[in-house]
């Protein structure tokens, strides 16, 4: 029997934090033993946001490093570079077609840029790129070129996951069934991953902690954690203190079980549970850390790998979308030339 397809990107914008991590890459690397898995640095999807070349391309083999670190495997993995596989960009013309306008503004994303202008007595679309408010046509190219089922995303990206289904249908609706419709998979349990102010784990809080932070810079942000001003002998609630929501996470559930009877006992200060959420971090990424170290130091390597990911990508893609062109009555391969 073959596999689904579980399908997911990450859009090199930022140093992968926690919250990635927890919401959205570790969930999609345990999904790899169950379904064929295909996952991709979406760095066209990060160009409405970058401006610079030479960064765009550091954060993208810093992406590649992460995956790869944190066990992702390339020869399991169908693992590449979106703006290595040229099929992204014509199945993106022709699902633009087959989306309705009023779909895209009612994009997050676009409606929270056209709300903030509004506010700020601007024209609605200033500063909007095109690239921004087609952004979900884009991404369900990236869903559809390969017939993908699942999509492992954190909450955020639940709405474009329904658009790309949405334009799938569409699609189908017209030309037959052709397109597969994709479905969100999101993991309610982490859906609220706090940050180090209490707001969720959010680049554009600034409050979040890196993956492969540095011990000492690691150490420096737990300790900024905020917390409320108990005094060590009160007891504390487990459930209202972010310090044990991130703990919870990282530590086994042993160990996350006597810290919340430790929280409802009372008796000992928040300086301890950040001490001891460090080492539960280092435990858990200490041995990645050195192999993200090391995956940077060989940009070849890095290279090699996307590309032959491209490779397996194109293979898989290229097919459906010469179907996807004879549906809708454009000249397909074995018709051209
Ligand atoms: N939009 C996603 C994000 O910002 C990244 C992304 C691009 C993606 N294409 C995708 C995620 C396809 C899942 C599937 O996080």
């Amino acid at each position: 029997m073959t596999r689904k397809i579980s399908l997911s990107g990450i859009k090199p914008t930022g140093t992968l934090h926690l919250g990635n991590y927890l919401g959205m890459i570790r969930p999609a690397l345990e999904l790899v033993k169950e379904y064929r898995a295909i996952y991709f640095i979406a760095d066209a999807h990060a160009l409405n946001q970058l401006r610079d070349a030479a960064r765009l391309e550091s954060l993208t083999y810093e992406i590649a490093a992460h995956l790869l670190a944190l066990g992702l495997d390339p020869d399991e993995v169908v693992f590449f570079r979106q703006s290595d596989v040229p099929e992204i960009f014509e199945l993106t013309v022709i699902l633009a077609a087959s989306t309705s306008k009023g779909l895209l503004n009612r994009a997050h994303a676009y409606k929270a840029a056209v709300d903030a202008n509004l506010a700020a007595g601007r024209d609605m679309d200033a500063g909007v790129n095109a690239g921004l408010y087609t952004y979900p046509v884009l991404m369900a190219a990236d869903i559809l070129l390969y017939g993908s089922h699942v999509v492992p995303v954190g909450q955020d990206q639940r709405q474009h996951v329904e658009m790309a289904a949405d334009i799938a249908q569409t699609f189908n609706h017209a030309y037959g069934e052709v397109l597969v419709v994709p479905e969100a998979l999101i993991r309610p349990e982490v859906a609220l991953v706090p940050g180090t102010d209490g707001r969720k784990m959010s680049k554009s809080y600034a409050n979040v902690i890196p993956i492969f932070a540095p011990a000492r810079q690691l150490r420096k942000q737990i300790m900024g954690i905020l917390t409320d001003s108990r005094p060590p002998e009160q007891p504390k609630d487990p459930a209202a203190c972010n310090l044990f929501a991130l703990y919870q996470h990282f530590a086994a559930p042993d160990q996350a079980e006597a810290m919340r009877q430790r929280y409802l006992a009372g008796g000992f200060g928040y300086g301890e549970v950040k001490a001891e959420l460090f080492e539960a971090l280092e435990a858990r990424f200490g041995a990645a850390r050195e192999r993200y170290e090391n995956y940077m130091a060989d940009r070849l390597f890095l290279e090699k790998t996307l590309l032959r990911g491209a490779d397996r990508a194109r293979a898989i893609g290229g097919p459906l979308l010469e179907r996807v062109r004879a549906a809708c009555g454009l000249r397909y391969y074995t018709a051209r030339g």
